[in-house]
């Protein structure tokens, strides 16, 4: 097993999309709410605003369904066709599942469509998902999205955790490769679980159809992170067959800047190849690494071609990592 696809049908990336909430919580608007200022925040965490859901306007499926509408337009695609959804979220508007509700504000009628709960690893669990999918011939249109709505499960009482989360939905059309031009763009993954860890980052059911609020325990997350994501990237470049020094772009789900500015001086890459947006956004769980990848897009820093690593982590405890070509 080496985590890659040589002899089956190739997953080819060719759209994306995102959207966030128009209402942004800046740093100096938290300083009202808790006793915090915008100095401690953005010099721990690179975080200077969020942008927060404003009533039923901003669900969880109504944010996913913009950034799916955007993804499946850039694609050249219809709703019609769509095959697949995977909604990678972890604050469904609906515990029975959010995906179906997202198919028919697209009109994806043709779409089978799920939930997938994988907190910030959300983004690249649902790849590795949809790529096997894509591989064995099943599916040759997938709609991946990573949506979260943090805002509603924070304690914005607690100046630990509610200055770190912001809302928001980011979408990738992956595609199959022809059976006469069967090139895979995915080139190499890694996931990982560790369960013993779950009580560092959680938000737990209290009984009585209701949830705590998210409990952390920030440094011994910001460990974790720091020691495991590495070794996660480096896995999935080995699978690729690739060196670190190959890639034109590592995008981190963006929880902290610290923790990039570490992985980046770890591998001793380049720091513009780390792309970096959470000073606008904060950190938006499963769609974070999927915003960044589309605002690269959008921009054309992201070009047809180049080699991007992307790396989630965070409850469960989960932590997974894939490399790919853009196109
Ligand atoms: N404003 C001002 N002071 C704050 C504060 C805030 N928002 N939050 C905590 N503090 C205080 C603490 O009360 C503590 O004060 P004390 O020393 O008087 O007790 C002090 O700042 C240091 O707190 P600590 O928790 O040790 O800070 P830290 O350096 O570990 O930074 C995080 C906290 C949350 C920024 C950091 O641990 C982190 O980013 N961890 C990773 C979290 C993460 O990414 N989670 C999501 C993963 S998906």
């Amino acid at each position: 097993m080496t985590n890659t696809a040589s002899s089956l049908l190739g997953v080819r990336f060719i759209g994306s999309g995102s959207a966030v909430p128009d209402r942004v919580l800046t740093n100096h608007d938290l300083a009202q709410m808790v006793d915090t200022n915008d100095e401690w925040i953005s010099s721990r965490t690179g975080i200077r605003e969020r942008h927060i859901a404003d009533g039923e306007e901003d669900s969880v499926a109504s944010l996913a369904s913009k950034a799916g509408q955007k993804a499946i337009a850039a694609a050249g695609l219809t709703p019609q066709d769509i095959d697949l959804i995977i909604l990678s979220t972890s604050t469904s508007d609906d515990l029975f599942g959010t995906a179906g509700r997202v198919q028919k504000l697209l009109g994806a009628e043709r779409a089978v469509a799920f939930d997938l709960v994988a907190a910030c690893s959300g983004f690249v669990f649902g790849l590795v998902t949809a790529s096997q999918y894509i591989h064995t011939g099943t599916y040759k249109n997938v709609l991946l999205i990573g949506a979260d709505v943090l805002s509603r499960w924070v304690d914005w009482q607690d100046r630990r955790t509610c200055i770190l989360f912001g809302d928001g939905a980011g979408a990738v059309l992956l595609q199959a490769s022809s059976q006469n031009k069967p090139e895979n763009n995915l080139l190499g993954f890694e996931m990982r679980s560790d369960g013993k860890g779950n009580e560092f980052l959680n938000i737990n059911y209290l009984g009585r159809s209701t949830f705590e609020p998210i409990s952390m325990n920030g440094q011994e997350v910001y460990r974790f992170a720091v020691r495991q994501v590495p070794e996660v990237i480096e896995k999935s470049l080995h699978y690729a067959q690739l060196e670190v020094n190959d890639l034109d772009w590592l995008i981190l789900h963006q929880a902290n800047q610290r923790i990039i500015d570490a992985v980046v001086n770890r591998f001793g890459i380049d720091p513009a190849k780390a792309v970096s947006n959470m000073g606008k956004y904060g950190n938006t769980s499963a769609a974070s690494i999927p915003i960044a990848l589309d605002e690269w897009v959008q921009s054309g820093k992201i070009q047809p071609n180049h080699l991007i690593a992307i790396a989630g982590f965070g409850a469960g405890l989960s932590w997974g990592s894939a490399v790919f070509r853009w196109g």
